[in-house]
């Protein structure tokens, strides 16, 4: 979770050396109000230890009226290759699902220097209260996320992997092993697990001690031989 962050200069004080000493590859996820803020933030961890960036560019772009940098390749691209300038380790770019192609945005952070694309934030979402009719959430729309959005997660992982040649990262609703199994079979390199962590603290260990029996039932040596397996191809989804 990095946007209620406390900032660049006490994340890397505060908050890294605690990821750090976990002793797991850290990646971390940065976001910005305005392109210049993603640079300023991809700048202050510039030396930082670390296995990768994930660029959220699903925050609003001030500069442009407070749409998200995420729905415009062009920004898109500029946003990117600026991180990637700054940048020692891989870039991943986090892409937002609210688009009507999603192909052309990850081309854009692809051809602007994208190492790897992760499928997808949170879709933009609001419930009411029927008795004072005011949004249920503080901010009046949120994210929605969990297993309700899999199935739509799945086929934009679908639509991704099929436009590029960078790695897709599948995320939307995975809460077992067999979600994994089926965001790799529709194209995705690897998985995040979001909602489900807060429901069930242990679902990432759970899942990954499901992983092996399932892969056994499914007849394959390793999650790899699972990844764009779609029978009848790409063409499929
Ligand atoms: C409480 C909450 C906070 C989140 N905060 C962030 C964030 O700061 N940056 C980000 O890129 N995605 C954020 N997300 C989106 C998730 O990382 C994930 O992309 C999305 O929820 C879909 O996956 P899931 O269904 O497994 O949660 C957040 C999601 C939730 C539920």
């Amino acid at each position: 979770v990095g946007i209620p962050s406390l900032g660049v200069e006490r994340f890397r004080a505060e908050l890294l050396p605690r990821y750090q000493a976990l002793g797991a590859p850290v990646i971390v996820s940065i976001g910005g109000l305005g392109i210049d803020e993603f640079f300023a933030v991809a700048d202050g961890l510039r030396d930082a230890d670390l296995a990768a960036l994930e660029v959220n560019v699903s925050c609003p772009n001030l500069e442009a009226g407070g749409l998200a940098v995420g729905t415009s390749p062009d920004a898109v691209a500029k946003v990117v290759s600026g991180v990637r300038q700054r940048s020692r380790v891989p870039v991943i770019v986090k892409l937002t699902p609210a688009v009507s192609s999603i192909a052309e945005v990850a081309i854009a952070a692809e051809d602007a220097g994208a190492d790897a694309l992760t499928v997808a934030n949170s879709f933009p979402g609001a419930a009411i209260d029927l008795v004072t009719r005011r949004p249920l959430l503080g901010r009046g729309g949120g994210g929605y996320s969990g297993p309700g959005i899999k199935p739509i997660a799945i086929k934009l992982v679908a639509d991704t992997a099929a436009a590029v040649a960078i790695p897709v990262i599948g995320c939307g609703g995975i809460t077992t092993a067999e979600d994994v199994a089926e965001f790799l079979i529709a194209g995705a390199s690897a998985v995040q697990v979001g909602t489900a962590t807060f429901t069930r603290p242990t679902a990432m260990t759970e899942i990954l001690a499901d992983l092996p029996d399932l892969l056994v039932r499914l007849g394959v040596r390793g999650a790899a031989e699972l990844v764009g397996s779609t029978a009848g191809g790409e063409a499929a989804l």
